[in-house]
């Protein structure tokens, strides 16, 4: 049985002042939801407020990306190893808004999920098809070909200790969630073409689900077979939007 899992990305959002009043919100919110595990990808430069205020509590917090790289000449880039100084433990990676705003490849978001790996940190590794893509029916080979990016260079066994996001990118910052049918069909084939490799790991890896999660939609979203969870944007940042939606899963 797969547990649940919700988690937050604030994408690049937020301030001091409010991220004290959400960060509170959410972890008095989880706090007697013990049935998933929460975490919440804030902003670099939030770390430290992140892993004051939620140490103690019931939900992790992780990076939105990360270097490939080590201790190296790389201007304005954040190591694996500075993340686990942060206490973090997951790492959002080839999330479609850097896939595109900052031409991240299948290449680079594979190397990224390596390093992660390597430092202990959990990979929450994206995939997702474009709205054209969708009406092309080229949503399995997108998907499929990102999903490859990662088993053909480290092997089905290594997602296993990974989180696999589908983020369909027509839902994601719209207000076009997928339908539950429609989510649930390209979960089942991610997982099914993870048991081509490996059935044991594609019976256990999470598979989240992004794109316009609302309170409105989480329940039944989450209630298909195949969906183990969201990757919330929007309402990560209003607590108790972002709590309904852990409690749907209860
Ligand atoms: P929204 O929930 O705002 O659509 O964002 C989804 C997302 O990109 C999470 O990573």
């Amino acid at each position: 049985m797969r547990r649940k899992l919700i988690v937050g990305n604030w994408k690049m959002n937020g301030s001091i002042a409010s991220n004290q009043l959400l960060l509170q919100g959410i972890v008095a919110g989880v706090k007697n939801l013990p049935h998933a595990d929460y975490v919440l990808c804030v902003p670099y430069p939030y770390f430290h407020q992140a892993q004051t205020l939620l140490q103690h509590s019931n939900v992790a917090w992780g990076a939105q990306n990360l270097s490939a790289n080590e201790d190296t000449a790389l201007t304005g880039s954040v190591s694996p190893s500075m993340l686990v100084d942060y206490g973090c433990t997951y790492v959002i990676v080839g999330h479609s808004e850097r896939r595109i705003l900052s031409h991240e490849t299948d290449d680079t978001a594979a190397a990224r999920f390596n390093a992660a790996l390597k430092a202990g940190l959990t990979p929450i590794f994206c995939m997702g098809e474009s709205k054209e893509e969708r009406e092309s029916d080229w949503t399995e080979y997108i998907v499929g070909r990102q999903l490859d990016s990662i088993i053909r260079r480290f092997g089905a066994n290594l997602l296993s200790k990974a989180v696999l996001a589908y983020e369909p990118l027509w839902a994601v910052g719209t207000d076009t969630p997928a339908t539950p049918a429609q989510a649930q069909e390209v979960h089942q084939f991610i997982r099914k073409r993870i048991a081509r490799c490996d059935a044991e790991v594609a019976a256990q890896v999470r598979i989240l689900y992004g794109g316009s999660l609302h309170p409105n939609n989480a329940k039944a979203i989450f209630a298909m077979p195949d969906i183990d969870g969201g990757l919330v944007g929007r309402c990560s940042l209003d607590a108790q939007a972002f709590v309904k939606i852990c409690q749907s899963i209860q």
